[in-house]
């Protein structure tokens, strides 16, 4: 037996955008990790030039949007509300377009190797971690980062620490059952097409709609056909940017016709006589 330890990518669920939502586990890995990389948008995105691999945040010219700088990601804000250690590196992504996997991985990779990203930002360790919004098993950068890490180092060991998601955070906000007794409950995101989500909302008693803030018209025609945006055959609820001061939820007799929402946009939908309980 050799002393040989395989390195180590965690995927770190951190919850949809409130820090409060992070669990003891969470807030553990993130501390012990040798390095702690950030998503951000690579500027291909809404945000402009973002400051390069390995570039600490606190080297930016600022923090905010605007000026050609990326803000901070939501995962590194709440990261930061946690975490004092200097081992926070962004890690950016395009996020527009194609997405790149293999350039964020050769930095993961060469953290988890040991080695530095050439700028001597990267310094890492056998463990590293990833932050990520939600749950790093659902809908995540992470499962495509993981899986581009294990093609640059085969022996990688992938761990993942569950994160509390949009859909059940939205639901607590605002006071919905997702499901009771034999109900049934769907999660699906709105780039699978509209007609997915037509036969969803057909076929479950919940649905729950992902990545729809562009579809919000169509989310709400197929919720007002079926009479589950306000009656008579249930209620639906819309959440966008939750946990951020920007955060906005409404049930969905409010959505105006036509209205699009943000990125960040949830919509459930239940079977139940009226929202909010
Ligand atoms: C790439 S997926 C990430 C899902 C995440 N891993 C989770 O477990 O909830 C992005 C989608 O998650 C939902 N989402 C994530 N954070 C949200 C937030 N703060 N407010 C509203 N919806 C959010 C939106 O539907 C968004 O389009």
């Amino acid at each position: 037996m050799s002393g040989t330890v395989n390195p180590r990518l965690v995927g770190v669920g951190v919850g949809p955008g409130d820090p409060d939502l992070v669990t003891y586990r969470a807030v553990r890995v993130l501390r012990e990790a040798s390095v702690v990389f950030v998503p951000v948008s690579d500027g291909h995105g809404p945000y402009g030039p973002a400051p390069g691999p390995g570039v600490s945040p606190a080297d930016r010219p600022g923090t905010a949007a605007g000026a050609g700088v990326a803000p901070p990601g939501r995962a590194e804000v709440t990261v930061r509300a946690h975490i004092d250690h200097d081992r926070i590196v962004t890690l950016p992504f395009r996020m527009a377009g194609d997405a790149d996997y293999l350039g964020p991985a050769r930095v993961v990779a060469a953290a988890l190797r040991g080695d530095t990203d050439g700028g001597g930002a990267v310094a890492g360790g056998p463990t590293v971690a990833f932050a990520t919004i939600g749950d790093p098993n659902l809908y995540s950068t992470f499962t495509a980062l993981a899986a581009a890490v294990r093609t640059l180092l085969p022996d990688v060991e992938l761990d993942t620490v569950p994160g509390i998601t949009a859909m059940q955070d939205l639901a607590a906000r605002s006071g919905t059952v997702l499901a009771h007794g034999a109900e049934t409950l769907v999660l699906l995101p709105l780039t699978a097409g509209v007609e997915a989500y037509r036969g969803a909302v057909a076929d479950f008693d919940t649905v729950v709609a992902y990545k729809g803030g562009r579809a919000l018209p169509a989310v709400r025609g197929v919720l007002a056909d079926a009479g589950r945006l306000d009656g008579p055959a249930g209620y639906a609820v819309y959440g966008a940017a939750l946990g951020l001061p920007e955060q906005d939820i409404r049930p969905g007799a409010e959505l105006r016709a036509g209205e699009t929402g943000p990125y960040l946009s949830t919509v459930l939908a239940t079977r139940r006589a009226r929202w909010p309980r």
